[in-house]
């Protein structure tokens, strides 16, 4: 090969792997980006306030980890290939123990119950709308649903990884949630280099243009909701804390910053 075709290779798997990314916003998307950042951070301070309030946001936690798990294997890939099993198995258990690990953070908290919470109607359109666009793509890849299942993955990981990192943010490290929420974004960092990887292992170069159209369709449905999110979710903190959870907040023994 020579120089200028090596050269030509390299740029092209840049630019593949440069969709992979998470991308940075510009412009309008950056201000709406802005606002939900700012927004989610108010709710997290004021759900913090009170016990009833911590309890949903692990409700909410538990909901969506229990929801990626149906969405993108039971239902996307009830049958992955033999060579991907194992891994798919262990994202599963990584899933589940993240699950687990929310549900006993409830009972914890003194909550009577960890029965589920149902995900919310802005994530329940959100994953039929992504479930619709995997299908329309699969039949363009060779390795079919495989790809939009992990295309899909890839941004969900990502979403995991940003919600958790400004959750520890906004409650810092003295917080009793604190382990808990950053040892869950450890692992959502690592799924999110696993499903990068996947990618580029099964799409095939005539494949990648389609790809990074895949994904600017995944994350545009994912962006198209975030301000929706974001209002629910202050608007929780909010009838929370006119519910008077301020005072039970006091006596919870989780610790407050
Ligand atoms: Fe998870
Ligand atoms: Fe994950």
């Amino acid at each position: 090969m020579s120089t200028i075709d090596h050269a030509r290779v390299v740029h092209e798997a840049t630019a593949v792997y440069d969709c992979l990314a998470a991308p940075v916003p510009h412009g309008i998307a950056a201000l709406q980006a802005w606002l939900v950042d700012r927004i989610k951070r108010a709710a997290i301070r004021r759900l913090h306030d009170s016990r009833r309030g911590e309890q949903l946001l692990l409700r909410m936690y538990l909901a969506g980890e229990e929801a990626t798990e149906q969405a993108l294997h039971e239902e996307l890939m009830p049958q992955p290939p033999a060579w991907l099993a194992r891994q798919v198995e262990q994202h599963l258990a990584d899933e589940r123990r993240h699950a687990q690990a929310f549900a006993e953070a409830l009972r914890a908290t003194g909550a009577s119950s960890t029965v589920r919470l149902a995900p919310d109607w802005v994530s329940r359109r959100k994953i039929v709308r992504w479930q619709r666009l995997a299908r329309r793509h699969a039949p363009h890849f060779s390795s079919g649903l495989l790809v939009p299942a992990y295309a899909t993955g890839l941004c969900a990981e990502q979403m995991a990884e940003r919600v958790l990192r400004r959750h520890c943010e906004v409650i810092g490290t003295a917080h009793a949630m604190y382990p808990l929420l950053s040892g869950v974004l450890e692992d959502e960092r690592r799924h999110v280099r696993l499903c990068a990887r996947t990618l580029q292992h099964v799409v095939a170069s005539h494949e990648q243009e389609r790809l990074a159209r895949l994904l600017a369709e995944i994350r545009a449905i994912e962006a198209g909701f975030g301000v929706t999110g974001a209002l629910a979710m202050y608007a929780a903190g909010w009838l929370h804390s006119l519910s008077g959870g301020r005072q039970v907040g006091s006596r919870s023994p989780v610790v407050h910053r």
